[in-house]
């Protein structure tokens, strides 16, 4: 049986598009759901949506919505997200379905049953933003809340205390006995003595607005929101419904259990869900590991001040590796990092370029040119074993660390053991002279086993980056033709795979970021001025309306899409012009591949004679827009019909 590894996000406030920040917690949860994958645990990732409470409410009357519907477009704009960053979440919860109505319903009336829950009167500061109460003393410059410093509003009214003093010792006793329970240890010294300095009963019921989970006995209270949020860990697993078989297997008899958070939320995850889980009589299977934040230069990210980024932007423009790469490496364990344009560039052409693409290109196209990419482990000691043996002692030391960094959260760090190692194997290069090697036939051994190593090398990086670089691990195995069964995490062994055949041509990792056309461009983002950097324009020669009416412009849909087979910049595509179904080459294979463009509505170019291009008739050319060198499609509204005249 697999060991198991349940793992959660915060459910996220639909407040509006996600920042990098936000889609931090995601991205960290997803690349160590993806570690524990390769080794062999049977995993389970729940992220989700945080949708009631007062602030939601309000948003949605500020948006002119009813609350469903905001929750219900926000909700969407999260999963659209998540799948783009191709975030492999297993559910995702919603505080709005009822699967997790119905739990919260149970666990309210439960505790209340036990008295662990009863009803008070309640007067105190409340912000509205945090939806929490603060005392006198918490709050900042006479009556600002101390979290977000907006204004709290003293608010009293008739509520449900839970009763966080009677478990207070049991609490702190908890944590004494499992020392890892809360990471980093700085978290748990602020719990401790937060805990230490006394906990009130906690008020978790309002009655002052609607949009929420009605008290059952007692309708005209809503639940706390945090009461409702914290329950979803379990409510998506099915506790307290009719098939709770993920609940145990996951939970109750579950091998380990993780809640990652933002430092922000610590104290309603290591203190109000511990108590809640012990008033119900549910175990407390989970470590809690709570992150720093994602800051700018000029502190927290917002709209008004202009220095937000969003993930789709970056997703859009550099793929998918680069921004995953970059944001779970840039966070320091347990501390708040800061997002640059520069660092961004920079990370990434020094690491995955030249660090690590230079190697894959390097040493594939020494194996093709000295071996005809045939390469052997040679097993004679030769004058620089000395090197080569260092680098196998060197790949274990970092396996090992990685192993060790991973499993304690420090991804980022585990991320440096993958660095030390391919650096480690470029040092070879340098301390061998492969070239010097090949020009003497008595050396040509010799070269075969450095360049053995090089590529034994770079197979057990591509391993120890499969979490991270989601796209170009594969891409590296396929270049050199490593059969799954040297993939795994099972096969971190140095010299495990004896021979190597590699034909194929040096994959194309990522390309180098041109860091003076790029970091404007990501300025500008931040400022939200353009999308894309500016160009220079030159118009051509003026022409006349009838000159232009020459040019017969239609509405296409594209049926089918497919590589050119012998142009790589080329594809294919079928789009139905309403006249017929016509074949066209574009020279877009950089851009799109052949999957995204099908079901697209675009325009055509109709009337241009048709020609062959490298092989293949081409019917008309597709209008798309040229960014800096970067291609994009003119997209047509599907509410014209196919074979619309466009004018
Ligand atoms: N809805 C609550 C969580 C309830 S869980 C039972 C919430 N939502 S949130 O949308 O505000 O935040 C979601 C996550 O994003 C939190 O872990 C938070 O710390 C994280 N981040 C939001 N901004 C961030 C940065 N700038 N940097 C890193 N993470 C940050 O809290």
């Amino acid at each position: 049986m697999k060991k198991t590894f349940y793992i959660t996000t915060p459910i996220y406030y639909p407040s509006g598009k996600f920042h990098i920040g936000s889609a931090y917690t995601t991205c960290f949860c997803d690349t160590l759901t993806r570690y524990k994958q390769l080794q062999g645990f049977d995993t389970r990732f729940l992220t989700g949506t945080d949708e009631h409470g007062l602030k939601i409410q309000q948003a949605a009357e500020a948006a002119g919505k009813k609350p469903q519907d905001h929750v219900d477009y926000i909700a969407s704009l999260a999963q659209d997200l998540w799948k783009l960053l191709a975030v492999q979440n297993d559910d995702f919860i919603r505080t709005t379905e009822p699967r997790h109505e119905r739990v919260v319903e149970q666990i309210f009336e439960q505790l209340l049953a036990q008295d662990d829950i009863y009803l008070g009167s309640y007067s105190g500061h409340y912000c509205v933003q945090d939806e929490a109460y603060f005392t006198q003393t918490q709050l900042k410059d006479g009556n600002l809340c101390p979290d977000c410093g907006r204004e709290t509003k003293i608010v009293q009214e008739e509520t449900y205390f839970l009763r966080l003093s009677k478990y207070q010792d049991t609490l702190l006793q908890f944590i004494e006995d499992n020392p890892d329970f809360i990471t980093p240890e700085t978290r748990k010294n602020e719990v401790v003595s937060f805990v230490k300095s006394g906990l009130n009963d906690l008020s978790v019921s309002r009655t002052a607005f609607e949009w929420g989970i009605k008290v059952p006995s007692n309708p005209k209270h809503v639940v706390y929101v945090w009461i409702d949020a914290l329950s979803n860990y379990i409510s998506a697993l099915g506790y307290k419904s009719t098939d709770d078989s993920l609940y145990q297997k996951y939970w109750v008899e579950g091998n380990e259990v993780v809640h990652v958070v933002g430092k922000d939320i610590l104290r309603f995850h290591a203190i109000y869900w511990p108590i809640m889980l012990m008033a119900l009589g549910v175990p407390i299977k989970f470590k809690l590991f709570a992150h720093g934040w994602y800051m700018m230069k000029d502190g927290k990210m917002s709209k008004s001040k202009g220095n937000v980024i969003y993930p789709d932007q970056l997703v859009q423009r550099y793929g998918l590796d680069p921004f995953r790469y970059y944001i779970v490496k840039e966070l320091p364990y347990g501390g708040d990092g800061v997002f640059t344009p520069e660092d961004f560039v920079s990370r990434v052409n020094t690491e995955i370029v030249n660090d690590l693409g230079n190697l894959v290109s390097r040493t594939i196209s020494m194996a093709k040119k000295y071996f005809n990419g045939t390469v052997r482990q040679v097993t004679h000691h030769h004058e620089f074993s000395t090197f080569e043996q260092q680098l196998v002692t060197l790949s274990g030391e970092m396996i090992a660390s990685y192993t060790a960094q991973m499993d304690e959260f420090k991804i980022s760090q585990a991320m440096s053991d993958i660095t030390t190692l391919v650096n480690r194997t470029n040092k070879l290069i340098d301390e061998t002279s492969p070239w010097a090697l090949a020009k003497d036939p008595n050396t040509m051994d010799v070269l075969e086993s450095v360049i053995y190593h090089l590529l034994d090398s770079i197979r057990l990086a591509a391993i120890l980056y499969r979490p991270i670089l989601i796209e170009s691990s594969p891409k590296i195995f396929e270049a050199l033709q490593v059969e799954e069964q040297y993939q795994g995490f099972d096969a971190l062994v140095f010299g495990l795979k004896k021979e190597y055949i590699v034909n194929a041509q040096a994959p194309h990792l990522l390309p180098r970021l041109d860091a003076e056309k790029e970091i404007p461009f990501i300025q500008s983002l931040m400022k939200g001025e353009s999308k894309a950097p500016k160009v220079e324009v030159i118009i051509k020669d003026e022409i006349t309306i009838e000159d232009f009416s020459k040019i017969d412009l239609r509405v296409g849909k594209v049926v089918s899409c497919e590589k050119h087979p012998n142009a790589a910049k080329l594809l294919l595509l079928k789009v139905d012009t309403g006249d017929k179904v016509r074949s066209i080459v574009s020279g877009i294979a950089e851009f799109y591949k052949p999957e995204d463009l099908v079901g697209k509505w675009i325009v055509v170019v109709a009337n241009l004679k048709p020609v062959k291009l490298r092989g293949e008739l081409s019917e008309g050319m597709i209008l798309a827009g040229d960014s800096a060198g970067k291609i994009v499609i003119i997209e047509a509204s599907s509410d014209l019909s196919i074979g619309s005249m466009v004018k």
